[in-house]
């Protein structure tokens, strides 16, 4: 079967084109239909004119319906004004299947309802710009570290192993006898990156998460780099330059994605080293101090005036609708939707912002950062942030102690700009056996799950370091999602297992 790929097609200006894919909207008027055909690569405009094609085309394009599986045979033609640049002028048309009631419309829909549907929800455009830059994303992390020498690892995910704390370890019969979907490659990378220097892995990873929260899934995929002789400092600069590599790659390579998302360019183009670096401690004064206020009082003044300019664009738009052409009501609706949901959105964060604001204030040393922190905490900087030497108690018990005050371990969290939160998690490890050994029992983990572990720093023992990258955070952040479920093929959380 020959077949241009949409993408493709402003290479092939001047020439005839077979299309294969589907139709995702139509438009008529007298002796001229509109169709805008999707085939997973791109969209593009297909004009159908009743004088250039034959009886059974014209008929196969008036009855095509939303979704309806098509081959369209025509010209391309240079359109500047269309996305891609062109638009194909149709000379034959012929339908695979016709679809009737197809369940997801331009009309607008509730998260739920299209989540329900995601199977087909994925086949619309913010999605397919999604599913894109996730790709991307993959691919420059792949580039990254294996451009550096890092050896790729799979580690296991069926294991005796807790790594991130007992309280969410997805447990599962194993022949009799209990074992754990993995929360983390990281044990396994340590043994790997003592026989092969640096790794990574790439893989899923489990989380009996309870909280229903825009930043916590079940199951997701984290990247884990290992590296033998890296302190915390080498490690943070790693992690550094991997952020600036992923957000410079998305921006250059992902401009009509991330333009059809409208995400503002400015905070990804800001992703520069040296990232600001800080200490938990001074992270603790800065979110309870008079700044941290500042900024939030400012942020409501913001809204508010978002929340009236959406406002006033709906007011226009319910005044011109009567008189407007049938495209620019279906125009005038989908935007409706868009407004309704931003304004929602507004008012939630401005009922949360007190709320946010008072746990800062009230913000004891010594506490984890809740979202809500680490969110007031970025609005202080205008690219991603690191936060390093966490009390010890609020971090797991691999990490090492800081030699210059017991109390604190050698961990680090990146944070992502505009609110988005953290996406790594990583630090320097215990490489002493007794303190090791010592953490386990404190922990309350079992001694002989980890004796292989204990190998490690028996055997040739070696400063190392590494971290964790959430890649549906950071597809979150580098698409500027609201919630995480949007960048997943198929989210699994506390409430959905299907589809
Ligand atoms: O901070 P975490 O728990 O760190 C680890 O698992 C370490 N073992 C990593 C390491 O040092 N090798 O998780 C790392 C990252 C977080 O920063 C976040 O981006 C993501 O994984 N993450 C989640 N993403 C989605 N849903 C969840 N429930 C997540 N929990 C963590
Ligand atoms: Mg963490």
């Amino acid at each position: 079967m020959e077949t241009t790929t949409i993408e493709s097609l402003s290479k092939q200006i001047g020439q005839t084109a077979t299309l294969r894919g589907w139709l995702q909207q139509k438009r008529g008027s007298k002796g001229l239909f509109f169709l805008v055909l999707r085939d997973g690569t791109g969209q593009v405009q297909c004009v159908v004119n009743q004088q250039n094609v034959d009886a059974s085309s014209w008929e196969n394009a008036s009855v095509a319906t939303q979704e309806t599986s098509l081959v369209i045979k025509g010209d391309v033609q240079k359109d500047e004004r269309q996305v891609g640049g062109v638009e194909v002028q149709v000379s034959s048309i012929d339908v695979i299947q016709i679809v009737g009631d197809y369940p997801i419309t331009p009309k607008s829909h509730g998260v739920e309802f299209l989540m329900d549907r995601r199977h087909l929800w994925l086949r619309s455009r913010r999605p397919w710009a999604v599913m894109r830059i996730r790709n991307r994303i993959i691919m420059s992390i792949h580039n990254f570290f294996q451009e550096r020498g890092f050896l790729q690892m799979d580690a296991p995910l069926l294991t005796k192993n807790a790594v991130e704390g007992t309280s969410t370890l997805f447990e599962i019969d194993y022949f009799g006898s209990s074992a754990y979907l993995t929360q983390s490659g990281q044990l396994h990378g340590e043994v790997m990156a003592m026989a092969f220097n640096k790794i990574y892995t790439f893989g899923p990873v489990f989380r009996a998460e309870k909280s229903k929260t825009r930043r916590h899934l079940t199951e997701f995929w984290m990247i884990e780099p290992e590296m033998a002789f890296y302190d915390l400092e080498m490690n943070m600069t790693l992690a550094e330059d991997f952020l600036v590599r992923i957000a410079s790659d998305a921006v250059s390579d992902c401009e009509e994605e991330l333009a059809l998302l409208g995400r503002d360019l400015d905070g990804l183009y800001r992703v520069q080293a040296p990232f600001p670096r800080l200490t938990y401690s001074e992270a603790v004064e800065l979110i309870r101090s008079e700044k941290t206020r500042l900024l939030v009082e400012e942020r409501k003044q913001e809204l508010r005036s978002q929340k009236s300019d959406l406002e006033n664009e709906r007011a226009q738009n319910k005044e011109i609708y009567g008189r407007s052409k049938e495209w620019k009501k279906r125009r005038i609706d989908a935007r409706e939707i868009e407004i309704n949901t931003r304004l929602d959105q507004i008012e939630e964060e401005l009922r949360n912002l007190p709320k946010w604001w008072q746990s800062a204030a009230e913000f004891e040393w010594g506490k984890d950062f809740g979202g809500s922190d680490e969110t007031l905490l970025t609005w202080h900087f205008d690219r991603p942030i690191i936060v390093h030497r966490y009390p010890e108690a609020v971090k797991a018990f691999y990490m090492k102690r800081d030699p210059e005050d017991d109390r604190l371990a050698l961990g680090m969290d990146v944070l992502a700009p505009e609110g988005f939160g953290e996406i790594i998690g990583g630090g320097q490890r215990a490489d002493d056996l007794t303190f090791l050994e010592e953490q386990v029992r404190r922990h309350n983990l079992p001694q002989e799950a980890f004796e292989w572990y204990f190998d490690l720093r028996r055997y040739g023992t070696v400063p190392h370091s590494g971290f964790g990258l959430g890649l549906e955070r950071t597809v979150a952040w580098v698409c500027g999602l609201e919630h995480i479920r949007e960048t997943i093929p198929f989210p699994r959380t506390l409430g959905r297992l299907t589809p």
